[in-house]
């Protein structure tokens, strides 16, 4: 069974203890604020600190946060966006089992273009190539983007590269790390994966019906998990403090915006030149390509406008890659 998504209740009950974060908020200002019994308001405010939101006192004497949360709400995330399309409509769970699974269906039903689908947690995170993302609860942003370009499925690529482009410019806006992009989408800093990328679509011959862009990003996980950390890490671990994800969200919906619309109107051309410049992969990179055939070492020769990648094997001789993965040789 899909679980719910988060109640707009407890939304607007986040809304309301941050904007008034300096006093304590009565038990029933808040009950009848947000239209519930004061049973339902002691709830909430267990759900909320289950989730490490500190908030002081109990219903005789109200409520008041200590300190502002690091939840995705999505009113919080909403207020910052302006105009934006990206982002104008957040479905939020507290747990489910893909952000993409929901993202899909919805966008099966006709959700609108720029719908955003976040999770706390995911149980079931999928990843490129069938693998599981890790998706610890309130230490990623788990987040998929329902967009509804008027292009052909030949665009899908420059749309993948595009949205690799957009997280680039947010992480590194928010964090000032040295964060690089690894062919076709992955978020490196200093040489682990921060940030993965998994684009999904619905298509007929000619025409593009919708596509989910799932990003998940490691922001503050402590650690990662003994299988993945050699090339696992998150901003938290590598910049050595902690991150707001709420900035980061804001920043990254913003930069989605702004990348898409520089995709539909100047093409992708436009996308594979700001790649190439943000990327160390675009050219030169010494790689091995691992292949279903088997792996073999080869340089990196450049980014096609199609987002294909250019490699020269060993013998000399070039090819494009259209997809598949690649890493570093050091
Ligand atoms: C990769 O393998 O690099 C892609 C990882 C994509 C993970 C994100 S997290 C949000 C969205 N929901 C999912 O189940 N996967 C994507």
């Amino acid at each position: 069974m899909v679980a719910a998504a988060t109640d707009r209740r407890i939304d607007k009950l986040i809304h309301l203890l941050v904007k008034n974060a300096t006093v304590i908020v009565p038990g029933p200002k808040i009950a009848s604020h947000i239209g519930v019994s004061n049973t339902t308001v002691w709830e909430y405010i267990e759900k909320l600190r289950s989730l490490g939101v500190e908030i002081k006192g109990h219903h005789s004497s109200g409520y008041q946060l200590r300190k502002l949360p690091d939840i995705l709400a999505p009113s919080l995330i909403r207020t910052e966006l302006g105009e934006n399309e990206i982002g104008n409509k957040i479905i939020h769970y507290f747990r489910i089992e893909s952000t993409n699974d929901v993202a899909l269906a919805l966008a099966a039903k006709g959700a609108a273009h720029g719908t955003g689908v976040l999770a706390e947690e995911q149980t079931a995170g999928r990843g490129r190539f069938g693998r599981t993302w890790h998706s610890e609860k309130s230490s990623g942003i788990y987040v998929s983007v329902v967009l509804r370009p008027d292009l052909s499925p030949a665009a899908a690529p420059a749309l993948t590269l595009m949205a690799g482009v957009a997280t680039h410019r947010a992480l590194s806006g928010a964090t000032g790390l040295p964060v690089d992009i690894r062919w076709p989408n992955d978020l490196l800093v200093n040489g682990k994966k921060v940030c993965g990328i998994l684009t999904e679509m619905s298509a007929e011959l000619g025409r593009l019906h919708y596509v989910v862009l799932g990003i998940g990003i490691n922001v503050n996980h402590r650690a990662m998990p003994a299988e993945i950390e050699s090339v696992a890490t998150s901003l938290r671990m590598e910049g050595g403090r902690v991150y707001s994800r709420q900035q980061i969200l804001v920043a990254l919906f913003k930069e989605l915006e702004k990348y898409y619309r520089t995709l539909l109107d100047r093409g992708s051309d436009a996308i594979a030149r700001a790649w190439a410049e943000a990327s160390s992969y675009a050219e030169g990179k010494k790689i091995r390509v691992l292949s279903k055939g088997g792996d073999f070492p080869a340089v990196t020769a450049g980014l096609a406008s199609d987002g294909s990648l250019r490699i020269r094997r060993e013998d000399g001789v070039e090819e494009s890659l259209v997809s598949g993965e690649i890493v570093e040789v050091r």
